[in-house]
């Protein structure tokens, strides 16, 4: 969650650092502050609320620093407020500290420091780090240049649980150190400046060449140079990353919101995924992968984890490999999976889908995974993420930055990506040619296809015209269909904070149909043509009872029966989630739009939850 800023160089820091905060904003916080150091001592402006009150504070002007830190938070450990806000300092105010993440033993940690006389002035966990450095920082007798780098080195060793951590120190002007565990971090390399970000786009318009820090890295840096080194403090190279995106990619280009762009730049997105991986008349080709025939015949279970929306892509996977490459293949949500002591040995292949590829759960979900023998591969949108840095074998969706908080072109590129490792798999078992050769040709035709699907526009804007004021709303489907009814549950919830439960069509008279009365509304997808009369017939069902009801299909129905039908391609029914969630995708966000709400940042949702 939150955000990190850092800029080290020979401009003024402060309107640096706030223009990244305010790149940042999406990840979503509560409170902003930042730090720099001007003749020697340090300065900190923070408060509660968002990063554009940092331009009303006085005094904000005259921070004419060259070197700062800055950071939003998102708090774990005491309200939001204004000494809860970051930066925190040591007692001597020696040190500035910003810190993403948790940590988990700062109770025993505090502890140790009152007895040591020292004062605590917030309820954070965070405060403990800048007077745990000062602690080692007295104790250390030498007074060489890595004094400070060691002190915060011994300080990160005592530290249980995830930090992005930035410090600045008044003994030490020209420097700022950094270090990351489980929390994200990168450094972007300018002339003779350096900037620190808790992600590339943020500092994109700065600079396009990158160091990405393992776990446990520390970093120096100065204007002209950045040393690195590893947890034992010898030290070590960095290769530089030149990335690729352009900064107007990261960009609204002229769309009202990030999620009404993203949306639209979904086929874009999948003919990226799609890249040079699949063609119609060759073999599908990963050059991050090695999978072998003996391999795959030795596999008897596959699990997919993820959580939330990749999750949902997941549950699209899981219809695939079970049906073309018949290997077993269950869906587990992370923050479950890791607790529930899954069976997992050198015969399991474990799959983990983040488009961020930061989320904690997902994370520590993948490490219990290794450490129990499987072999692991992972699926994210960002290169370098922690993810794909700590499984066996990674693989990319191509989807371009993903700013709104609501997924939309990544969970279509993580579904085309599913195919394609699917087809990948199936071509290497010799098995399912028929339909690997038909599912290609689906997957080649989708970017197009979903250009069709977005012409449904103005009928949805209109049907959600309709429902804006609801307050439930069921989404009906079976088959694959019912995990397209669960993803457009989750976005309706999140950016137009109506109730929004989802059902597999069949389960409806098991219960939910006592909660269907007169004027109730519920949208079903049909788009499987063994399953569509069976949904028909259900949603008969509600509409005797009094419903109203939009329709997703690619099948003939009888448009009369329902109020609204969306039309969209025909397509193979593996990937038919890639067309049919578009529609819903839309109408949740014009109905966040009616209602006047901050689509690309809802209420109490972050894009990148690094908590558990
Ligand atoms: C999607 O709309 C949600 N904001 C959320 O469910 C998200 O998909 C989930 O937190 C997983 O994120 P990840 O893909 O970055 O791991
Ligand atoms: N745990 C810290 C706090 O509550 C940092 C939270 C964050 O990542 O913003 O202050």
């Amino acid at each position: 969650m939150c955000g990190i800023v850092g800029y080290i160089g020979t401009k003024k820091a402060s309107p640096i650092l706030i223009n990244g905060l305010l790149r940042l904003e999406y990840r979503g916080y509560d409170s902003a502050g930042i730090s720099t150091i001007e003749n020697n001592s340090i300065s900190i402006m923070k408060d509660k609320g968002r990063v554009k009150n940092l331009y009303n504070l006085s005094g904000i002007d005259d921070l004419e620093g060259t070197i700062g830190i800055a950071h939003t938070r998102w708090a774990t450990h005491g309200k939001p407020s204004k000494e809860n806000s970051h930066p925190h300092m040591d007692n001597s105010k020696t040190f500035s500290v910003v810190h993403n993440g948790i940590i988990e033993n700062y109770n025993e940690l505090k502890k140790f420091l009152i007895k040591e006389g020292y004062i605590f002035y917030s309820q954070t966990d965070t405060e403990i780090i800048p007077n745990l450095i000062h602690y080692y920082y007295s104790k250390d007798n030498k007074q060489d240049d890595l004094k400070l780098l060691r002190s915060i080195k011994n300080a990160c060793s005592k530290l249980k649980g995830s930090f992005a951590i930035e410090v600045i120190s008044k003994d030490y002007p020209d420097n700022m150190i950094v270090v990351r565990k489980d929390s994200p971090l990168v450094i972007g390399k300018g002339d003779n400046e350096n900037y620190i970000s808790s992600d590339i786009p943020a500092i994109l318009s700065f600079t396009r060449e990158f160091y990405l820090l393992e776990d446990l890295e520390f970093v120096i840096l100065s204007r002209h140079d950045a040393k690195f080194y590893d947890k034992d403090l010898n030290s070590i190279n960095k290769r530089i990353q030149t990335i690729e995106w352009n900064a107007s990619s990261a960009e609204k280009d002229g769309f009202d919101d990030y999620m009404l762009k993203e949306i639209y730049e979904q086929p874009t997105a999948i003919r990226e995924t799609i890249g040079a991986k699949l063609t119609e008349d060759s073999k599908c080709e990963f050059d991050e992968l090695d999978f072998t025939k003996e391999y795959l015949q030795s596999i008897n279970k596959i699990y997919l984890v993820a959580c939330g929306t990749a999750m949902h892509a997941g549950l699209a996977g899981k219809n695939m490999i079970e049906h073309i490459c018949k290997i077993p293949t269950e869906v587990d949500i992370a923050s479950e999976f890791r607790y529930r002591d899954p069976i997992i040995d050198n015969k399991t292949l474990c799959v983990f889908i983040s488009q961020s590829g930061e989320t904690a759960d997902t994370i520590a979900a993948l490490k219990l995974s290794k450490e129990k023998g499987a072999k692991t591969l992972a699926i994210s949108n960002v290169i370098g993420s922690s993810i794909t840095r700590e499984a066996d074998f990674s693989i990319y969706t191509h989807a371009g930055p993903e700013i709104a908080v609501a997924s939309t072109k990544a969970y279509t590129s993580q579904v085309v990506l599913l195919s394609i490792l699917t087809i990948y798999f199936a071509e290497i078992l010799k098995i399912s040619e028929k339909e690997v050769k038909s599912l290609k040709k689906a997957i080649i035709e989708l970017p197009s296809k979903i250009e069709k699907t977005l012409k449904c526009t103005e009928k949805i804007k209109k049907f959600g015209h309709r429902i804006y004021q609801e307050k439930d709303v069921f989404f009906l489907g079976r088959g694959v269909d019912e995990t397209v009814a669960k993803e457009s549950a989750l976005k309706l919830k999140e950016i137009s904070y109506i109730h929004a439960e989802s059902y597999p069509a069949g389960e409806l008279k098991h219960g939910p149909i006592a909660l269907i009365e007169n004027n109730i509304t519920v949208i079903s997808i049909m788009t499987d043509p063994k399953l569509v009369e069976k949904t028909v017939s259900n949603i008969q069902e509600v509409i005797t009872r009094g419903a109203k009801t939009l329709v997703v299909t690619n099948q003939k129905i009888d448009d009369k029966m329902f109020d609204t039908v969306i039309h969209i391609p025909e397509t193979n029914s593996f990937v038919s989630p890639i067309l049919s969630v578009i529609p819903l995708q839309l109408l949740s966000y014009y109905i966040s739009k009616e209602k006047g709400l901050d689509v690309d940042k809802p209420r109490n949702l972050a894009k990148s939850v690094t908590v558990e």
